[in-house]
């Protein structure tokens, strides 16, 4: 299966292509290089580590304590994700830097993240859990999606794709964790206040870790650039989070205990926090807005930026989008002329190739581009690096899925295949080596259930629609979570169902 041209063109190029690493200043050490690159600092990182065969210091200005390691090399990802883990938490600065988080589990060690932890899972794994994801997600399809698709379809509007992934994310994360629908899926494509702040902190996230501290604390102060953006994002995210936290309150104080059953996040948390009030956890309030903020942010823009990928990728690579449509007819058992209309969490399961397909653009755009961990003892890498307790470590896994050494000479192509074992199923890559969904013990709690909501939202927008992209310049943003910058316009055509052969 080979890429396109133009994709290929896009993958080893990416409109401008820095061909050394950056150069080491005297006082200012390497940061002219990087604010030079800041609109394009994941192949910025990119072509340091690939030229450096995995693993690239990074100077910073003297003093300004941005110092960096920089690096995709596997063995180096298995050593702090997995084996010596307890030296690299995530730490004080990883807390300055996701202040808006909290005491939510991306921002948390120790006792409290594995309380969230195991609050988390034991909720993901309530036999409710996955009656509640299903039937949400299609209540969304049929109230949302199919209204909104079939609408442009009929007027051949011109609109935004991974904008429609993130309203169609954001009302399944809420409605599933918070029981509340924001309907930003809509007819008319509501605007919805807080959903830009999502965006804006994620970006201003990444800013901070390239910048020197005093830099960010100096705007965040005058309230200007990206610091004034993530103080209205905080604003607006605080202004929908804490009223959907108390009506929720207020109605478990009114309703039955049956009724109290059905809806266990809130009361877990609850519970949770009663156990930890000594820990210096804030108000009650605050803690159920840290919790289910970082929930928010781990459910909806993870999965939004993969289904972008993914489509993006489809439609330059017609024959994965034939195979998969094939292989939905066959596996759903779909007659002759049917459309697809619903599936069961089960079936899901039997779509291997898409499953593949999805791994596969994982693989070369993880939602989640970099990670930082900050060592609390000095330590030898595998690489011969050594790392003191000062020294920023930054794992690219945007840069794994670019480096032949981990994937072979054809890593930059799109190949479903890769995934596929030779009996069928779906190969197992370490997830040294496919860090999307990270490894060690912080592995992402929600992998299941994204695969789940990618191959719904997939197999019914494949089959039953035909997404043609405009022409355009697609570039990724520079956030922590990776992006179209400018969105994915599309047209949407219905499908005339397929007939068997
Ligand atoms: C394609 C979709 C997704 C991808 C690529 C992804 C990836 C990741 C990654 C890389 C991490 C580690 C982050 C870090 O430690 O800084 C993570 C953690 C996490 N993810 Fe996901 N995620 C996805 C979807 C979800 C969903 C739908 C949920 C459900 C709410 C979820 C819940 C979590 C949680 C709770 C953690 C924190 C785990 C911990 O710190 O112990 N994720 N995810």
């Amino acid at each position: 299966m080979c890429f396109t041209y133009s994709t290929r063109w896009y993958l080893s190029n990416i409109w401008w292509k820095s061909s050394s690493a950056p150069t080491n200043w005297p006082l200012v050490g390497m940061l002219p290089g990087l604010i030079q690159n800041t609109h394009r600092v994941h192949e910025f990182v990119t072509d340091a580590l690939v030229e450096s065969k995995g693993t690239f210091e990074f100077h910073g200005p003297v003093l300004a304590n941005l110092n960096m390691l920089l690096t995709s090399d596997p063995a180096n990802i298995h050593h702090i994700l997995s084996k010596n883990f307890s030296n690299y938490p995530k730490g004080v600065e990883f807390r300055k830097i996701f202040d808006m988080i909290g005491n939510g589990i991306f921002n948390v060690d120790y006792e409290l993240w594995e309380m969230h932890r195991k609050t988390t899972m034991s909720l993901m794994n309530h036999p409710k859990f996955q009656t509640m994801l299903e039937r949400n997600m299609w209540s969304i399809i049929e109230n949302g999606l199919w209204p909104i698709l079939d609408g442009f379809a009929e007027q051949g509007t011109l609109f935004d794709l991974q904008d429609i992934f993130q309203r169609f994310t954001f009302d399944a994360i809420t409605k599933l964790l918070l029981d509340h629908d924001p309907k930003s899926l809509s007819i008319g494509l509501p605007h919805v206040p807080c959903e830009n702040a999502f965006n804006d902190s994620l970006d201003a996230f990444m800013y901070r870790h390239f910048l020197p501290e005093s830099c960010w604390k100096l705007q965040k102060w005058l309230r200007i650039g990206k610091e004034k953006k993530l103080i209205q994002a905080w604003e607006a995210i605080d202004q929908f989070i804490y009223p959907c936290i108390s009506r929720k309150q207020e109605e478990l104080m009114h309703t039955s205990r049956a009724k109290d059953e059905e809806f266990i996040f809130l009361n877990a948390y609850i519970r949770m926090y009663n156990q930890w009030k000594d820990g210096d956890l804030g108000t009650l309030q605050t803690f159920l807005r840290d919790t289910f903020l970082s929930l928010l942010f781990a459910g909806r823009d993870t999965t939004s930026a993969a289904l972008t990928w993914f489509f993006w990728l489809l439609a330059k690579n017609p024959s994965v989008e034939k195979r998969i449509r094939e292989e939905i007819q066959q596996q759903l058992n779909l007659k002759e002329g049917e459309n697809l209309k619903f599936f069961e969490i089960e079936e899901a399961r039997k779509l291997v190739y898409l499953h593949g397909a999805l791994c596969e653009t994982l693989r070369l755009f993880p939602s989640v581009a970099i990670e930082h961990k900050l060592p609390l003892e000095f330590d030898l890498l595998p690489s011969g690096h050594r790392v003191s307790p000062n020294t920023r470590v930054v794992l690219s896994f945007y840069t794994m899925g670019r480096m032949e050494s981990i994937w072979g000479k054809d890593c930059l192509e799109f190949k479903p295949e890769r995934w596929i074992s030779e009996r069928g199923g779906i190969k197992h890559e370490p997830s040294f080596k496919f860090p999307a969904f990270n490894a060690g013990p912080r592995t992402c709690i929600g992998k299941e259930m994204a695969f789940i909501q990618m191959k719904i939202v997939a197999a019914t927008i494949i089959y039953n629609y035909y997404i043609k992209l405009e022409d355009q310049i697609i570039l990724p943003n520079s956030s922590v979570i990776i992006q179209m910058k400018n969105g994915l316009k599309v047209r949407v055509f219905k499908r005339v169902p397929l007939m068997s052969n």
